[in-house]
C-alpha cells in the first residue's frame, strides 16, 4: 500500500503540453480495439473530437422530474440534434423510435432512489440486452467518498470487463452525494480513479477553479453534466469555458430540456461545443431560433 502519511496534491499538470492522442480522435483511447474505437467514433464527432450528449436518465432515480414528465413530447423532438442520447433501457424501448439514428449511452445501473442512499446501486442491465439495444456506451455512477463507494467502483469495473467482451465502452459518471464538496480536488480524485480503473470516458462537473487541471490529470476525455438549471446564457457560458479548458463536450440534461426553448438550446450548445462559438454569439443564436419557432 502507498504511504498514506505523505499524500501530496498534484501540482504539475503540464497544461502547456496537451496529452498526445496517438492519432485517434478520443484522448487515451488510441490503443482500444476495433469495436471500442468504432463506437467511440459514433459517440464523439470525428471532425471535432467532441460530443453533445443529451441526458434524460434522471427518472431512474428521480421519477418524472420537470421536463421529463412526457419524454415523447419533450425529448423526442430534441433527439435529432443530439450526438448521443443517454437514457435507461425502459425509456429507450417505450418512447424512443428505433429509426432515430442517434447513438445511445445506456444507463446500466439501478437500485436506489432520491428517497434512499443514492450510492447503493448495482449493475442492472445484462450485456446481451445492451447489445440487443445497440448501445454505444454503458453508463454508471462512481461515488467516490460515499457510503457505497466500493460497490460503485466495482459496478464500473464489472461494466468495463463485460463491455470489453462485446466492444462497448464505459462512461463513468462522477456521482456527488449530498455532503460532498464540489471542487477541483474532489473531481480530480474521482475522475482520475474512474480513468485508472479503465473507464473509456468520464462525466464530471465544471468547477470555477482548477477545471483545466482536472481535465489534464484525467487520461481519457471528460464531458460535463449541466447540473441544476441556469439561465440559458450562463449555461452556454459554462459549456464554453469547460470545452475551452479541456472538456470533450457535455452530457447535459436539465439545462437543455428545462430551457425556455429546448430545441433552440441544444442547437446553441452544439455550436459552442463543436465550433467553440463564443457564449454571447451562441446566446444570440439561441434567441434567433426561439423567435423563429414562436413566429412559425
Ligand atoms: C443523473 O441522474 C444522471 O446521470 C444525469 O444524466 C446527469 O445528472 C446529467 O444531467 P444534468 O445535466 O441535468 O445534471
Amino acid at each position: 500500500m502507498a504511504d498514506m502519511e505523505d499524500l501530496r496534491d498534484g501540482k504539475d499538470f503540464g497544461l502547456d503540453r496537451p496529452q498526445d492522442k496517438g492519432g485517434f480522435i478520443v484522448k487515451g483511447n488510441a490503443n482500444g480495439d476495433w469495436g471500442i474505437k468504432r463506437r467511440l467514433s459514433r459517440l464523439f464527432n470525428p471532425d471535432t473530437g467532441r460530443t453533445v450528449m443529451l441526458a434524460f436518465d434522471h427518472g431512474y432515480m428521480q421519477g418524472p422530474t420537470s421536463g421529463l414528465e412526457r419524454i415523447d413530447l419533450t425529448i423526442v423532438p430534441l433527439a435529432q440534434y443530439a450526438d448521443v442520447l443517454m437514457c435507461t433501457r425502459g425509456v429507450l424501448r417505450s418512447l424512443i423510435p428505433p429509426t432515430l439514428n442517434v447513438p445511445v449511452a445506456l444507463r446500466a445501473t439501478a437500485g436506489a432512489s432520491v428517497l434512499t442512499e443514492m450510492s447503493n446501486e448495482a449493475v442492472s442491465v445484462a450485456m446481451e440486452d445492451a447489445v440487443r439495444l445497440d448501445a454505444c456506451a454503458l453508463a454508471a455512477q462512481i461515488y467516490i467518498g460515499a457510503e457505497f463507494e466500493h460497490q460503485s467502483i466495482m459496478n464500473i469495473s464489472k461494466l468495463i470487463n463485460e463491455g470489453l467482451r462485446f466492444g462497448i465502452p464505459t462512461l463513468a459518471v462522477t456521482g456527488v452525494g449530498k455532503e460532498m464538496a464540489r471542487n477541483a480536488r474532489y473531481f480530480g480524485l474521482a475522475t482520475r480513479i474512474a480513468a485508472e480503473i479503465g473507464s473509456h470516458y468520464v462525466k464530471s462537473y465544471f468547477v470555477e477553479e482548477g477545471f483545466e487541471s482536472i481535465c489534464a490529470g484525467c487520461p481519457v476525455p471528460i464531458v460535463i453534466a449541466g447540473g441544476k438549471k441556469l439561465p440559458e446564457q450562463d449555461a452556454l457560458d459554462m459549456a464554453y469555458r469547460a470545452v475551452d479548458q479541456g472538456a470533450a463536450g457535455v452530457d447535459m440534461g436539465r439545462n437543455i430540456f428545462q430551457a425556455d426553448d429546448p430545441v433552440a438550446m441544444i442547437q446553441a450548445v452544439s455550436r459552442v461545443v463543436h465550433e467553440l462559438e463564443k457564449p454571447q454569439r451562441a446566446y444570440e443564436f439561441y434567441n434567433d431560433l426561439k423567435a423563429q419557432s414562436r413566429a412559425a
